[in-house]
């Protein structure tokens, strides 16, 4: 089982060196707070936020991941080279349609070399 990050308060770490490191490896999950049932609804996940993560041929993100609770929803692959070989944030939007009166998303991303971040969860209702 790998181990699994969850978010932080990166604003409470002193050192620059760890909040690059939570902070470019964190999923985050932008979307509105509520769906319409059977209607499709757009979910943007991006890893990252003030810092960019490597895209080198060894050391990039993987994939992203997005649930509601325990249920596996979607997933996005990527390679090496995704972003160009920059330094860059990984960025993808998935479209689902709720079926439920609430949700609870939560991503997770995968690096090659720094396992797994999850997000914060993020709740939506839906009408
Ligand atoms: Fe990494």
């Amino acid at each position: 089982m790998p181990r699994i990050f969850k978010p932080v308060d990166i604003d409470k770490e002193d050192r620059e060196s760890r909040k690059d490191y939570f902070d470019r490896h964190t999923p985050r999950i932008i979307c509105d707070d509520t769906a319409q049932t059977g209607k499709k609804f757009r979910v943007k996940v991006v890893v990252g936020n003030r810092y960019q993560h490597p895209d080198d041929h060894d050391h990039y993100i993987h994939y992203v991941q997005l649930w509601n609770r325990e249920t596996f929803l979607a997933e996005a692959h990527f390679t090496s080279g995704t972003l160009g070989n920059q330094a860059g944030q990984i960025e993808v939007d998935f479209y689902i349609v709720p079926g439920e009166v609430s949700m609870n998303l939560c991503a997770m991303a995968a690096c090659t070399k720094h396992g797994l971040w999850q997000s914060e969860e993020k709740e939506v209702k839906v009408k």
